[in-house]
């Protein structure tokens, strides 16, 4: 059998297929495509019609390490599964799977393969945003200790440095005095900056396209015209209700970096959607809007990737490192969560707001 299309199986077995949420597709042994059933379908955004017959390398873009894999297995007749397999639809998507591949047919003569794809790639960002928020919450802890330590004594030095320079004979010599008191109130700024905002939410409805357009203003007010910024609005979006002052200054933390990164010349692109039954740490929300912002850029540095989130981590000779760390605390006060990759040569931030049930 060469072929061996869904229609073919028998009734029962064509039911069971179609009814599956696990992806299954099946291939001949030249890795043409045999079948497909619904779930794989969605999963590689193409229909049924148009690619039975068609080459592996029609479905995936980087489908060699796939397709090499799948010869040997035709070849030695043994099953395998692979874990974290990270594949690139022909649209550029990426999506992670396991993944099991069975031979069909008897020892050695097989005229086919089936391939179940089961998608984790939610599994595993939930898992690691679940690492991240504990940690953001520990971090924030150990912020609040810090900050009550330092500011202490901070008083206590700038209230000597006053006391001192209303005792001092020779005026020239307030200068010194000056200097400790301005440092001091710098430090009790930068600590203020760090701990974030401690004012409460200002609760009320707004659009977040009402947002992005008054960021977009700004960026184009700071940054050459060179910089292109683009708009991927998806007009259905319903209001959040948050603190919309608050938010716009998370939103331009990030739109602000990416516009730096791209130093004078590049894209930005504003993306929105909704997505439903999205969950975030350990809450399932009915519906969130998701916000990227994509810049084309030089990228991450791979090297401070995982931590760019913490306050005081910058890869700017001349940055402080703090515009991410108050950007997730405000977006994480909204119940969201902020996450980022570097995506060939794009970069993209992802901002998830919950809409609010
Ligand atoms: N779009 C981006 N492209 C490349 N790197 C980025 C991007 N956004 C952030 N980064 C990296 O993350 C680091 C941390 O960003 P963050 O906004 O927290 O601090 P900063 O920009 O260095 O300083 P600050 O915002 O306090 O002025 C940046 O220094 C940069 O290395
Ligand atoms: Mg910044």
């Amino acid at each position: 059998m060469d072929r061996l299309a869904i229609e073919m199986l028998p009734p029962n077995a064509q039911h069971i297929l179609e009814s599956l949420n696990t992806a299954v597709v099946i291939f001949d042994k030249a890795l043409r495509l045999s079948s497909i059933n619904p779930a794989a379908e969605m999963m590689f955004k193409i229909s049924a019609n148009q690619m039975l017959g068609e080459d592996l390398s029609r479905l995936l873009s980087d489908s060699e390490t796939l397709a090499a894999s799948l010869r040997n297995t035709l070849d030695s007749g043994h099953p395998f599964t692979a874990r974290n397999v990270l594949l690139t639809l022909v649209g550029g998507d990426h999506i992670t799977v396991d993944c099991t591949v069975t031979p069909l047919g008897y020892a050695r003569d097989n005229y086919g393969l089936l391939v179940e794809l089961t998608r984790i790639d939610r599994r595993l960002r939930m898992a690691r945003e679940e690492t991240m928020l504990g940690q953001q919450v520990a971090n924030r802890a150990m912020l609040r200790g810090l900050a009550h330590e330092i500011k202490n004594p901070l008083g206590g030095l700038r209230g000597a440095a006053q006391l001192l320079e209303r005792e001092l004979k020779d005026r020239s010599q307030t200068e010194y005095t000056r200097i400790i008191i301005h440092e001091a109130d710098r430090l009790h700024n930068l600590v203020d900056r760090m701990m974030g905002s401690n004012q409460p939410l200002k609760k009320e409805p707004f659009s977040i396209h009402r947002i992005l357009e008054h960021i977009a203003k700004l960026i184009a007010a700071e940054f050459p015209p060179t910089i292109n910024l683009i708009r991927d609005y998806d007009p259905s979006a319903p209001d959040i209700i948050g603190d919309s002052e608050q938010l716009t200054q998370a939103f331009l933390n990030v739109a602000r970096n990416s516009a730096q990164a791209l130093e004078d010349r590049g894209e930005i692109k504003f993306r929105t959607r909704i997505e439903r039954k999205f969950t975030i740490g350990k809450t399932c929300h009915r519906l969130i809007i998701r916000t990227d912002i994509i810049d084309n850029g030089p990228g991450i540095n791979e090297e401070l990737i995982d931590k760019i989130f913490y306050p005081m981590v910058t890869g700017k000779a001349e940055g402080v490192g703090l515009g991410l760390s108050i950007a997730q605390d405000i977006v994480q006060n909204h119940g969201g969560l902020i996450a980022c990759r570097n995506q060939k040569s794009h970069t993209i931030f992802t901002l998830y707001l919950p809409v609010g049930d």
